[in-house]
């Protein structure tokens, strides 16, 4: 695999992680979409910039990305660039949580901005699109329907305790083509 490297030498608990996933959920109730339209697209911020909630609204719930949405081939420029090195302090939600021991471990070794679960309903799919970073993915429920595609490659990534870095400054797109929830906790990685 040229786009996706499995490190497997930390190890989360995907139970532990779920049970926190669930207990957020009822307390956010709600998934966060800078445009109420979107469907394939949902999140629930794991950090935000310290003091700042408009971090984790609107557009810098997604940020920048570019995509070629029509036939003519040109790439367009799509949302506003987000200081990803600012999100250092963790969401009230997930203090105290298993949730926060994750982001301490995997901050140790990574320098990470945006820490997000992500959410990709049954029979979606993204846009074709390319992001700045790579990004760090930790798989919490999946199902076998649901691969990442980067450009010539095509990938499942397991919810097995491992973590996937996958190159989303590559041409990508994630699909869920099974009929139950996906959910990866995703970090922005701001390091090569
Ligand atoms: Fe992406």
């Amino acid at each position: 695999m040229k786009h996706l490297t499995k490190i497997t030498d930390i190890k989360v608990d995907i139970k532990k992680l779920k049970s926190v996933y669930f207990n957020t959920i009822d307390k956010i109730l709600e998934w966060s979409k800078d445009d109420p339209n979107l469907y394939d697209f949902n999140a629930i911020c794991v950090n935000q910039i310290p003091n700042d909630p408009l971090s984790i609204r609107g557009g810098n719930i997604r940020g920048l990305y570019w995509t070629y949405p029509k036939e003519n081939w040109e790439e367009e420029k799509r949302l506003n660039k987000v200081d990803e090195t600012q999100y250092t302090e963790l969401c009230k939600p997930f203090k105290g949580t298993y949730v926060e021991e994750i982001y301490a471990e995997i901050s140790q070794r990574w320098k990470i901005g945006r820490f997000r679960f992500l959410m990709k309903p049954p029979r979606s799919c993204l846009s074709w699109h390319r992001d700045p970073e790579k990004r760090l993915h930790i798989p919490i429920i999946t199902n076998p329907g649901c691969r990442m595609v980067i450009e010539d490659e095509s990938f499942h990534m397991p919810a097995d305790g491992s973590l996937y870095i996958t190159d989303n400054t590559k041409y990508h797109n994630f699909f869920n083509g099974g009929e139950t929830d996906r959910i990866h906790l995703v970090g922005t990685l701001l390091e090569k």
